[in-house]
């Protein structure tokens, strides 16, 4: 059984995701998706801007059955294009996120970005149309087609735009790794009962992945023999943290889901102290 975290209404997520931003393709999404599954994945993350939609729930269609697992097995989260934030065009592109995964309903819709696509960052037009997206969320939640809803790249005052909503965001997936702490973030989504999400748990949105060769990190692996890569999701998750780390390796695929070893409090605080922005 791979280990969960409760949200705020119960639901339960896995701690480990199947990350799938850039993996494109049908042969390439087909056999990740079936490499993922047997490893022991049990939950999948996508979006409409990755453009892989459709070819995940072929893949999740034929690769479920043959593994025995059925749809209540798998949490599927997708996202809000930045394309389609607003009341009417949030309800759309939900149900094409639906149709294109080929399933009923979603585990977890999130708000992909609060902004809005060819927006400026300082347009009012952005929040009037996220807090109409959110609107519909909490419609589509109480009618059962999301098991939960959340946002994703949002920062403190982001998400205190939405104290006046009737149901606050479940999870907030953002960049979290020990060279981006996040540290305000995080203390606010945890007082607000909002799940702190990881994605890049890696460090990977930096040039050259810095963090996979850090030193502290390599001691940590070598002591533990293991890789740097399970160091860093196994920080991460040791705190309640979910991760999405995405492979199309196969090695990798099954390495990110094996954190079967033990950090010490003192080796888990050497890793947050080598943190380049806090
Ligand atoms: P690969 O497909 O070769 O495994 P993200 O930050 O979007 O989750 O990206 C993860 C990146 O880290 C990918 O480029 C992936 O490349 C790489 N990666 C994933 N797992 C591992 C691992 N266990 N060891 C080294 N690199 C990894």
């Amino acid at each position: 059984m791979q280990e969960a975290v409760a949200l705020s209404n119960g639901v339960c997520m896995p701690l480990v995701g199947f990350g799938t931003y850039r993996i494109r393709g049908r042969e390439t999404i087909f056999s990740v998706i079936k490499a993922a599954l047997q490893a022991g994945y049990r939950s999948i993350d996508t979006a409409a801007v990755y453009g892989n939609e459709s070819d995940i729930g072929e893949a999740l269609q034929q690769c479920m059955p043959e593994l025995g697992l059925t749809r209540k097995d798998i949490f599927i989260t997708s996202k809000l294009s930045p394309c389609d934030q607003g009341r009417e065009e949030c309800k759309q592109a939900f149900s094409l996120s639906l149709c294109n995964l080929k399933l009923d309903y979603l585990d977890l819709f999130l708000i992909h970005w609060p902004g809005v696509h060819k927006l400026k960052p300082d347009d009012p037009r952005n929040r009037e149309l996220r807090n109409q997206s959110w609107a519909s969320l909490e419609e589509i939640y109480k009618s059962g087609k999301v098991r939960a809803i959340g946002v994703s790249n949002y920062t403190v005052s982001h998400l205190e735009d939405l104290q006046h909503a009737t149901v606050l965001p479940h999870v907030n997936q953002v960049e979290y790794h020990p060279h981006y702490l996040q540290k305000e973030l995080k203390q606010f989504c945890k007082s607000q009962g909002i799940h702190f999400q990881a994605y890049s748990s890696l460090g990977t949105t930096v040039k050259e992945n810095p963090l996979l060769q850090d030193p502290s990190v390599i001691r940590l692996a070598n002591k533990h023999s293991c890789s740097p890569a399970q160091i860093l999701l196994y920080w991460a998750t040791q705190q309640g943290v979910s991760v999405l780390p995405k492979s199309t390796n196969e090695e990798h695929i099954r390495e990110n889901i094996q954190l079967n070893f033990e950090l010490s409090t003192e080796d888990l605080g050497a890793l947050s102290n080598i943190n380049i922005n806090s």
